[in-house]
């Protein structure tokens, strides 16, 4: 990929501004019951934040299923056409819908950028299975494993009895079984309803408490949180499964292969990435929204593939800057 000399590591810095914006956009629904004004809102939030920023972002991954949260179209470009550093990116206004929805714990506003044509694009797919762990593991544990046997290779790479062992699982009808193995090998799990980027995070991040992610969960996360481990390391690993019968059809009329497991590398071919989560609500890695009368607190994860930096900042903004916001505000 011929751009690092574009790429700008201090770009994180503008990047992060559009998931504060998200996030502080969002705050206005934190359970109150509905999903889709709150992700349109912070959607708007992301766009607006992204034309003030030097990039050329075309959506590699936007809109999925019906009636999932509102998300950007597919090949659609924010930013400003003809910026110096032209980029793929993927967004989730609102990462765990449900949480914010339901006024819970752990919804995150995120972003991942990535030069041009160096994100992969895993149309049609919605769902995808996912192997995640620490950089200790990477290339050591064969995905097509029986989950047995992956943890008990964890355990010794880990240095840890199986026991100690904690994986990250979507608390999904599709993972009963997944789960019933995991106990079986006498590891835990650590069940969440939603928001398996963090549950990857956590999983690549040693000392976290998650030892490793399994399970099939969404595309978009997926990709994204790919950027975020390509730059911090750890394993990441996907395979194509889905999971809805158009969907199904669609994965084989283009002629993918769902037994493929695709490695970090190819999911993200270069190492110039962009990671920005700003916390919703307070969740596992970072603290939620405050709003006083003169600012919003917001805390953000950025991640930056070029210097292999994780930073996680608190942010008091100025509210002035969110008047459009709070002219939508729920009356
Ligand atoms: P939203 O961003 O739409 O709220 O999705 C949250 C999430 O839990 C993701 O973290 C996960 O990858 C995906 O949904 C799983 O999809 P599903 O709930 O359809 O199994």
């Amino acid at each position: 990929m011929e751009t690092p000399d574009k790429v700008n590591p201090e770009l994180v810095y503008s990047l992060r501004r559009v998931t504060e914006g998200a996030a502080c956009a969002a705050f206005n629904w934190i359970g109150r019951g509905d999903g889709d004004d709150g992700g349109r809102a912070a959607l708007d939030a992301m766009r607006d934040a992204l034309t003030r920023i030097d990039i050329d972002a075309e959506v590699v991954i936007g809109e999925t299923s019906p009636g999932e949260a509102p998300q950007p179209k597919r090949g659609e470009h924010l930013g400003r056409s003809g910026a110096s550093f032209t980029a793929d990116i993927a967004v989730d206004p609102v990462e765990g819908t449900s949480y914010l929805v339901r006024g819970l714990t752990n919804a995150l506003s995120v972003l991942a950028v990535a030069p041009r044509g160096a994100m992969m694009n895993p149309a049609p797919a919605f769902y995808m299975e996912k192997f995640v762990t620490s950089a200790a593991a990477r290339g050591k544990i064969d995905p097509t494993w029986s989950t047995v046997e992956k943890l008990e290779a964890l355990a010794k790479i880990l240095n840890k009895d199986i026991s100690d062992l904690t994986v990250f699982v979507l608390e999904k009808p599709r993972h009963r079984e997944l789960v019933g193995e995991i106990l079986a090998a006498g590891s835990r799990v650590a069940m969440y309803p939603a928001g398996d980027v963090a549950g990857a995070l956590m999983a690549a991040v040693p000392g976290s408490g998650i030892d490793a992610l399994m399970g099939t969960g969404g595309t978009p996360e997926g990709i994204m949180s790919a950027c975020a481990i390509r730059a911090i390391g750890g394993e990441f690993l996907a395979r194509i499964d889905p999971q809805l019968q158009t969907e199904g059809k669609a994965v084989k009329d283009a002629g993918l292969d769902t037994s493929r497991w695709f490695k970090c590398d190819e999911l993200i071919t270069s190492d110039d990435v962009f990671f920005c989560a700003t916390g919703i609500t307070t969740g596992l890695m970072l603290e939620g929204v405050e709003r006083s009368k003169s600012h919003y607190k917001v805390q953000t994860m950025m991640i930056t593939g070029a210097t292999s930096e994780r930073q996680i900042l608190t942010s008091y903004l100025p509210i002035e800057r969110f008047a459009s916001v709070a002219a939508r505000e729920v009356a």
